[in-house]
């Protein structure tokens, strides 16, 4: 069931329960009213008679009968009196048509004879509505009869009927109104999400940049706002896809196209000389070598892509950055750099011990490669109860304050890196900062031109 029926259901049997008790509730009240009024004025006139007709037996017995008639015409009621067996002695109506007969069956009659007034109504066939009054009939507190009044009560009876058909009509027509209110209410509520779940549809079709239009303050509101950032964010993770896909592809090309520049004259001309052939083939080789470099750079960056968090072991990360000066120093040497390594304790944290590894490596290489002879590279490793501080630092050509916020993008590459033949690709310290971020650390750089460049490097020691 959609959540518009869902809301109008509710409201539907909150609306019909609450009007029905309220209906109800109200009809019973004015009913039990105008009846008791009924029920009082006719036991007040029962005894009235009773009185009478009591002071009469014995005495003037004969005066009963026309008193009685006489009453009954000024009341319109039709009264009898009974002796205390039960058995009808007057009757004002019809010429005493009942006089002779036991009403002792009567229940209200049975309930005079034991000395307490009593009412009921019936419906009576012909007619109408009735209300039998009956109350004793006492002298010097004995019982000696009693006294039945019997009264149409059609009138009364009718006015509450049209009473509660108007109660009825009035409830149906709020009702109706109230329900379709709920439904229009109900609709109103819901069109936002429905938006919202077309959006979804659009959004997975691949439109990346769709936006819904729901303003507002209230849940629905912020969840608008939550999706449009959400595809916001989406149009940017596939713009990078895309510049990522068309940067990888050129640099692949441009080995390709050294390659088969060097091939095709190999194939056209006869005759040449086996040295040539030699030359051509090593750089044919240096070329491969550098296709090979990317696609594992690459690869590197689409393992970490794949993953969002990493399974991390506690390592001795002194021993891991020893392990990169090791294997870094002959490098420096060659260039005339001194790689110098400060780290007095041992440091343990929880790590990916390849990944971190290769994120010490790929910064100490930045410094060698962009430090000319004579320079010095310093990679230092302290730490707190909480972090760990890495810091590489150089002295060597610095980095532009142009390209500096953009040193950790893919294929991101200063002007000195991207005229040298041997220059890297510019994704290792993209590869840097995705380790950096995969371990929930935080990486700063800072660097002048000319003077040197320091990286900061920090991971916490416990991954929670
Ligand atoms: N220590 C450094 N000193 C000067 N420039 C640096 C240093 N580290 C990085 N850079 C600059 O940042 C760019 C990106 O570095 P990186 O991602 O490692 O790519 P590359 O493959 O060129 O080394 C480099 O091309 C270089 O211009
Ligand atoms: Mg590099």
């Amino acid at each position: 069931m959609s959540i518009r029926w869902k809301i109008f259901s509710v409201y539907f049997i909150i609306l019909i329960i609450s009007l029905a008790s309220t209906g109800i509730y109200l009809f019973n009240n004015i009913y039990e009213s105008y009846l008791s009024n009924e029920r009082v004025t006719n036991l007040t006139q029962a005894n009235m008679i009773a009185n009478l007709v009591s002071k009469f037996i014995g005495v003037s017995s004969y005066l009963i009968e026309p008193t009685i008639v006489d009453y009954s015409n000024q009341i319109n009621s039709r009264i009898l009196f009974t002796d205390v067996k039960g058995k009808v002695i007057v009757d004002s109506a019809g010429n005493g048509e009942m006089e002779g007969e036991d009403i002792n069956n009567y229940s209200d009659v049975k309930s005079a004879l034991k000395g307490s007034g009593s009412t009921s109504i019936h419906y009576i066939t012909g007619s109408g509505w009735t209300m039998y009054s009956a109350v004793p009939v006492t002298i010097k507190n004995e019982i000696v009869g009693s006294i039945l009044l019997s009264t149409s009560i059609d009138d009364v009876m009718n006015f509450l009927y049209s009473i509660k058909m108007r109660m009825i009509y009035t409830f149906t027509a709020i009702g109706s109104i109230v329900s379709i209110l709920s439904l229009i209410v109900a609709a109103f509520i819901t069109k936002p999400l429905k938006r919202l779940t077309d959006a979804t549809k659009v959004i997975s079709e691949g439109k990346f940049d769709y936006k819904v239009e729901i303003r507002g303050n209230d849940e629905i509101g912020k969840l608008a706002d939550a999706f449009n950032d959400m595809s916001t964010k989406l149009m940017k993770i596939d713009d990078e896809r895309k510049r990522f896909v068309s940067d990888a592809s050129h640099e692949l090309k441009t080995p390709l196209a050294a390659i088969k520049a060097l091939v095709e004259p190999l194939i056209s001309s006869d005759n040449v000389d086996i040295s040539v052939y030699k030359e051509f083939l090593k750089d044919i080789n240096s070329e491969v070598d550098r296709m090979t470099r990317l696609v594992n750079e690459l690869l590197v960056l689409a393992r970490i892509d794949k993953i969002h968090s990493i399974e991390n072991k506690t390592e001795n990360i002194g021993e891991i950055a020893y392990n990169v000066v090791e294997n870094l120093e002959a490098i420096a040497r060659q260039k005339g750099v001194s790689l110098i390594f400060e780290s007095d304790k041992n440091i343990f944290a929880d790590v990916d011990a390849d990944r971190f590894y290769r994120m010490i490596y790929n910064v100490v290489e930045n410094g060698i490669k962009y430090t000319p002879s004579g320079g010095t590279v310093k990679l230092n490793l302290d730490s707190d109860d909480k972090n760990v501080y890495i810091t590489i630092s150089d002295t060597g050509i610095g980095i532009s304050q142009e390209t500096l916020p953009k040193v950790f993008e893919r294929f991101s590459r200063g002007d000195t890196a991207r005229s040298q033949k041997t220059g890297g690709f510019g994704l290792g310290l993209a590869i840097v900062k995705e380790i950096v971020d995969l371990h929930k650390g935080h990486i700063d750089v800072k660097s002048t031109v000319g003077e040197g460049t320091e990286f900061y490097i920090t991971i916490p020691v416990k991954n929670v």
